[in-house]
C-alpha cells in the first residue's frame, strides 16, 4: 500500500493529512473524524457528501486524492457552525423543517453556504437551480422546506432579520402541543454530529471487523456448492461465513398468515443455502480488518450455480409452466378478498354506466440516501447487541432469533439515527447478518453496503396488476365494483399478506359503493421482495380507482370533483369492508378544494398552449391508523431526582420525527406539573431500556404511543400526587417508598375487530386519514415529458401535534407521489443508484405544494390526534395521472409515465387509433375464485 501526505487547511486549521492517493476525499475526511459529510450514493449523484472546496460546493465521494492540491481550503459542516454557536443557515434549516432523517442536511447546508456566499440575494428560483445543479437530494422533505430555510437564513445573513427570530417562542399558555416546536435531533443533524450508522462504524473500538456481503448476482439459481477457499486467503481476512454457520434455523420469520396463505412464513435464509430466489440474496459474509479487504475478498467467493428460468414480472409467474419459486408453496400464496353487499353480476347488467380499466404499479423504490448499516457485538451482560436501521425494534429479535439460534432474550436491538426509510427498515435481513457474523466470529462487526447492493438487498413497494369495473347508477351515485387484482411480492413473503389485505381495502376506498366483488391475490417472482412502503398497499388500488373514478365521471358527463362530491363517505356509508366511520371530512375538504380547483381549470385553459397543453387532476385518499385489532405500546415515564422526567420509549426515529413526537405528547400528558419541554428527557429506541412500543409503521406511533405516554403519566402523576392536589418530588417520592417509574399501555386489544377473512368484512382500525389531491401539469408534447407545476392536498389528521413534523410528512408524501406517478421505478436491476431509481430532485418536485388541514378531533386519539405519515402517499400519483389525461387525453395505465409512454398515447390520439387498454391474464378466474370463498365462509359460520 502506497501512502501519500500533504497540508490541507480544514474549517480554517492547517493539517497534515496522510491518504492512500486512489482514495477519495470523502473517506479521507471521515477517517480524520469529520463524520459530518456522510456518504450516500458514492457515485455523485446525492449531494450528502458536499463540502465547499476552495469555495466551491463538490461532491467528494468522486474527488481523488491525487486530484487534490495541498494547502486547498476546505469546509465541512463542521466548519459551518457548532452545537452551541449555530450558523443562520443551520438555524433556519431547524425552524422551518429542513431536517427529517437528517442525511442530507450536511450536504445541503454546505451548499448553501457556497450558493450565499456568491449570492446573497438568491430568488426560490435560482436556490432550486443551485440545489439542481449540484445533485443536492433530499427523499423526506419534498424540498419546500429547505428552499424556505435558505430564504430566511439569507435574510438573516444581508442583516433583514434578526437571528432570534427563527428561534422558536414557547407561547405564554406554555403549550407546545399543536405548535412548530423544533424537533430535539435537528442541531445534532445539522451540524453533522448525529452518527448515523457506518459514522459509528468508524467510531467503534480497534478490533471491530468489518463485514462484505457475497451476493450471487443472479435472480434464481440452485446452490451447488461455494468455495471460499481462494478468499480466505485474501489479505485481513478473519473468517468467511456461509450457512454453514448459522447457529439456528437459517430463516426468517415473518408471519403470513390467514385461511388462504400457503406458504409458511420461514421462506427466507439469512444466508442462501439451498437456492437463490433473488438478485440481492447473501451468499456468504466476508468478516476482515478493513472493509476494503472484506470487499476485496468477498469478489473471490466462488459459487456453483444451477441457472433455474427468472421470473422477473408477475405476469411471468403466472403461466402455466411457471417453477414454484419457493418448491412446495405455489407461486399464487396469498389471498385477500372483498366481498360486499349484493352479487355484482345483475348489477353490472343492467347499470347506465360502467368503465373498465386495466392498471399497472410498479416496483417504487424507497430510494432512502442512506445504505444498510450498522453493527454488532457482544455486551456487558452477555446479549448480541445489534445496532441497525429498524422501525421495528422488536420485530428484530422475534423475526429473527430462532433462525441465528439465540433465544430472544440475548439479543438486543438499538436504532441508529436512521437516514430514512419510509417502510424499508422493517426488514431485519441486515441485522440477523451482523448477528450471525458478531456470533461467528466471536468480535465487533460493522456493514455498511454499497448503494447499489443496498438497492438490490432490500424490498420495494410490491408492483401490482389490476383489471378494475366501476357502476354508477342514472343519478351518477356509485353502485358498484369489481376489480381482480395481482401483487409481485418479489422473492419473500414479508407481511404479504398485509400488503394483500390493504390492496383489498383501499380499492375504492373513499366512496360509499354498496356492492364490491374484489380479490388481489399475492406472487412470488425473483424480483426484490416487497416489504412496507409509506401507505403500503393503497398506492397499487388508488392508481386503479382513482382513474376509473375520472373514466366513469367522464362517461357520465360529470365534472370529476362533483362527482366524487356526491359519492364520498357521509353518515350511513360504509367503507370496502362494509363498516362505519366516526368522522366524515371528506365533503368539506372538497368544499375547501372547488375554488382553488375552479380557478385552477380556468387558469390552465388559458396557459395551455398545443405544444405545453396544462390540466389539473384530483384523487381522494384514505388510510387507517394504527396496525390492527391487537396492536399495543407501552412507554415507561420516569420522575428524576433533578425534576425533570425521562421518557423511556421505543418510539422508532426514521426521520418522521419520533423524538419531537414523544415529546410534545409527554409535555401535554403532564401539564399538571408545568415542566419546561427542556426537563423532559428522552431514551430512545434501546430494548434493554425501553418497553415495546411497537414498530414505527401504520401511522401508528403518535396514537398508540401518545396514548400509552398518556396512561403513563397519569400513572406518574396518581403517584406524585398528594392529598393538598400538590406533588411530590423525587426526593420525597423515594423517602415514602414510592416507584418513580411507571409502564404506560394502550392496547386496541377489544377495541376493534379483525377483518374477516373470507369476506374481507369488518374494521380492525379506530381511526382513519382524509385527504384530498389536487395536481396541476403540463405535457411537452414533443418531448412527453410531464412536469408537475403545483401540488395541492387538504387533509384531515385529526389535530396535529407538531406542525413542523406533520407539514415534513406531508411535503415528502407528496414529493414521493411525484416520483411514483412520473419516474421511480426497480425493475431493471442495471438501474440502482439515485438517477437510474429516478428519485426526484429538487426541480422534478414543485415549489408550491400547498398543504391545508380541516383538524377533526378524534376521540381515541391522544388530544385529538391520529396519525398522518401514510396519507400524503396514498393518491397522490392518481391525481397527477388524472392531469396527465385532462392536459392532453392520454390514459396512462401503466406507471410510470415515462415520456415514451405519453408520446405513444399522443401518437395514437393522432392517428385515431386509441384503443382500450387490454385486460391483464391475472390467472384463474377470480369470479369462480370468490364463490369458492363465499361457499367456504357460508359452511363456516354454518358449523359455528
Ligand atoms: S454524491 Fe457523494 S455520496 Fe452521493
Ligand atoms: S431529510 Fe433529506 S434525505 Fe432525509
Amino acid at each position: 500500500m502506497t501512502i501519500s501526505k500533504m497540508f490541507l487547511n480544514i474549517n480554517g486549521a492547517v493539517r497534515m493529512v496522510v491518504y492512500e492517493p486512489d482514495d477519495n476525499l470523502a473517506n479521507v475526511l471521515r477517517q480524520m473524524g469529520l463524520t459530518g459529510t456522510k456518504v450516500g450514493c458514492d457515485a455523485g449523484q446525492c449531494g450528502a457528501c458536499s463540502i465547499l472546496l476552495d469555495g466551491k460546493v463538490t461532491r467528494v465521494c468522486t474527488r481523488k486524492m491525487k486530484s487534490i492540491k495541498e494547502f486547498s481550503k476546505i469546509i465541512t459542516i463542521e466548519g459551518i457552525g457548532t452545537p452551541t454557536n449555530l450558523h443562520p443557515i443551520q438555524m433556519a434549516w431547524i425552524a422551518y423543517g429542513g431536517v427529517q432523517c437528517g442525511f442530507c442536511s450536511p450536504g445541503f447546508i454546505v451548499s448553501t453556504k457556497g450558493l450565499l456566499d456568491t449570492n446573497s440575494n438568491p430568488t426560490r428560483q435560482e436556490v432550486r437551480r443551485w440545489f439542481q445543479r449540484h445533485r443536492n437530494i433530499c427523499r423526506c422533505t419534498g424540498y419546500k422546506p429547505l428552499v424556505d430555510a435558505v430564504m430566511a437564513a439569507a435574510q438573516v445573513m444581508r442583516g433583514e432579520m434578526i437571528i432570534d427570530e427563527l428561534v422558536f417562542k414557547i407561547p405564554e399558555s406554555g403549550r407546545i402541543y399543536n405548535t412548530y416546536y423544533p424537533r430535539p435531533a435537528a442541531v445534532a443533524k445539522v451540524t453533522g454530529t448525529s452518527d448515523f450508522g457506518a459514522d459509528m462504524n468508524l467510531k467503534m473500538p480497534a478490533g471491530a471487523l468489518q463485514l462484505a456481503l457475497v451476493h450471487p448476482k443472479v435472480s434464481h439459481a440452485k446452490i451447488l456448492s461455494i468455495d471460499t477457499s481462494e478468499a480466505e486467503k485474501m489479505p485481513g481476512v478473519f473468517k468467511i461465513i456461509t450457512h454453514k454457520d448459522v447457529k439456528g434455523k437459517n430463516r426468517i420469520f415473518s408471519p403470513v398468515t390467514g385461511p388462504y396463505n400457503k406458504c409458511n412464513s420461514w421462506d427466507r435464509p439469512i444466508l442462501n443455502d439451498v437456492k437463490v430466489h433473488m438478485y440481492g440474496d447473501t451468499l456468504a459474509i466476508v468478516a476482515a480488518d478493513t472493509r476494503k479487504n472484506a470487499l476485496a475478498a468477498a469478489e473471490k467467493v466462488k459459487a456453483e450455480l444451477e441457472l433455474l428460468p427468472e421470473y422477473m414480472d408477475a405476469l411471468d409467474v403466472l403461466a402455466d409452466d411457471a417453477v414454484e419459486i419457493h418448491p412446495g408453496t405455489p407461486n399464487i400464496y396469498v389471498e385477500a378478498p372483498c366481498i360486499k353487499g349484493e352479487e355484482t353480476e345483475s348489477i353490472f347488467a343492467s347499470a347506465p354506466y360502467i368503465v373498465e380499466g386495466s392498471f399497472y404499479t410498479q416496483r417504487q423504490p424507497h430510494g432512502v440516501l442512506e445504505p444498510e448499516c450498522g453493527m454488532a457485538y457482544m455486551d456487558e451482560e452477555g446479549r448480541v447487541t445489534v445496532h441497525c436501521k429498524t422501525l421495528a425494534l422488536q420485530a428484530v429479535i422475534f423475526w429473527a432469533a430462532a433462525g441465528v439460534g439465540l433465544p430472544p432474550e440475548k439479543i438486543r436491538v438499538v436504532e441508529n439515527p436512521t437516514g430514512a426509510s419510509f417502510g424499508s427498515a422493517l426488514t431485519p435481513q441486515a441485522a440477523a447478518l451482523m448477528i450471525v457474523a458478531a456470533m461467528a466470529t466471536g468480535k465487533p462487526v460493522c456493514l455498511e453496503l454499497q448503494y447499489d447492493e443496498h438497492t438490490h438487498f432490500t424490498g420495494k413497494r410490491a408492483p401490482s396488476y389490476s383489471n378494475v369495473k366501476l357502476a354508477a347508477d342514472k343519478d351518477g351515485k356509485l353502485i358498484g365494483l369489481e376489480f381482480d387484482a395481482v401483487l409481485d411480492h418479489g422473492a419473500y413473503s414479508e407481511k404479504a399478506e398485509l400488503v394483500a389485505t390493504k390492496t383489498s381495502r383501499y380499492m375504492g376506498a373513499g366512496y360509499h359503493i354498496p356492492n364490491i366483488l374484489g380479490l388481489t391475490k399475492v406472487v412470488f417472482t425473483n424480483h426484490s421482495f416487497g416489504t412496507a412502503f409509506r401507505a403500503f398497499g393503497s398506492p397499487q388500488a388508488y392508481a386503479a380507482s382513482e382513474q376509473v373514478m375520472d373514466m366513469l365521471a367522464e362517461k357520465i358527463g360529470m365534472d370529476p370533483l362533483e362527482f366524487r362530491y356526491i359519492n364520498v363517505y357521509r353518515p350511513g356509508s360504509t367503507t370496502p369492508n362494509g363498516t362505519e366511520l366516526s368522522v366524515h371530512p371528506l365533503p368539506q375538504l372538497l368544499d375547501m378544494l372547488r375554488p382553488k380547483y375552479k380557478q385552477t381549470l380556468e387558469r390552465t385553459k388559458q396557459e395551455s398552449t398545443p405544444e405545453k397543453p396544462r390540466g389539473v387532476g384530483i384523487a381522494v385518499g384514505v388510510y387507517n391508523v394504527c396496525g390492527g385489532e391487537n396492536d399495543t405500546s407501552n412507554i415507561d415515564l420516569e420522575l428524576n431526582a433533578d425534576g425533570s422526567v425521562t421518557s423511556w420509549n421505543g418510539w422508532e426515529d426514521q426521520g418522521q420525527g419520533a423524538d419531537v413526537g414523544a415529546l410534545v405528547l409527554t409535555h401535554e400528558a403532564l401539564k399538571p406539573l408545568g415542566l419546561d419541554p427542556k426537563q423532559i428527557i428522552l431514551n430512545m429506541n434501546d430494548t434493554a431500556l425501553a418497553p415495546t412500543a411497537g414498530p414505527a409503521a401504520g401511522s401508528r406511533s403518535h396514537f398508540m404511543n401518545g396514548n400509552a405516554t398518556i396512561d403513563a403519566a397519569n400513572k406518574l402523576m396518581n403517584a406524585m400526587r398528594k392529598p393538598d392536589g400538590t406533588y411530590r418530588t423525587h426526593a420525597e417520592m423515594v423517602a415514602e417508598g414510592i416507584p418513580t417509574r411507571y409502564t404506560g399501555t394502550y392496547t386496541t386489544i377489544g377495541l376493534t375487530s379483525a377483518l374477516n377473512p373470507f369476506t374481507g368484512q369488518g374494521d380492525p382500525n379506530l381511526e382513519y386519514m382524509y385527504g384530498v389531491f389536487m395536481a396541476e401539469v403540463e405535457v411537452d408534447t414533443k418531448t412527453g415529458k410531464t412536469k408537475v407545476l403545483k401540488s395541492t392536498m387538504h387533509a384531515d389528521v385529526g389535530v396535529i401535534g407538531n406542525k413542523l413534523a406533520v407539514d415534513g410528512q406531508m411535503y415528502g408524501g407528496l414529493a414521493q407521489g411525484v416520483g411514483l406517478a412520473l419516474s421511480e421505478d426497480y425493475q431493471d436491476l442495471k438501474k440502482s443508484n439515485i438517477i437510474g431509481l429516478g428519485i426526484p430532485a429538487i426541480e422534478d418536485i414543485p415549489d408550491e405544494l400547498d398543504v391545508e388541514y380541516l383538524e377533526t378531533y378524534r376521540a381515541p386519539g391522544p388530544f385529538g390526534s391520529i396519525g398522518c405519515g401514510e396519507l400524503p402517499l396514498t393518491s397522490p400519483h392518481a391525481a397527477i395521472l388524472n392531469a396527465i389525461y385532462n392536459a392532453c387525453g392520454v390514459r396512462i395505465h401503466e406507471l410510470p409515465a415515462y415520456p415514451e409512454k405519453v408520446i405513444a398515447g399522443l401518437k395514437a390520439i393522432e392517428s385515431g387509433k386509441v384503443t382500450e387498454q387490454a385486460k391483464y391474464d391475472l390467472g384463474p378466474d377470480f369470479r369462480e375464485r370468490l364463490a369458492e370463498m363465499k361457499l367456504k365462509y357460508i359452511a363456516s359460520t354454518q358449523k359455528t
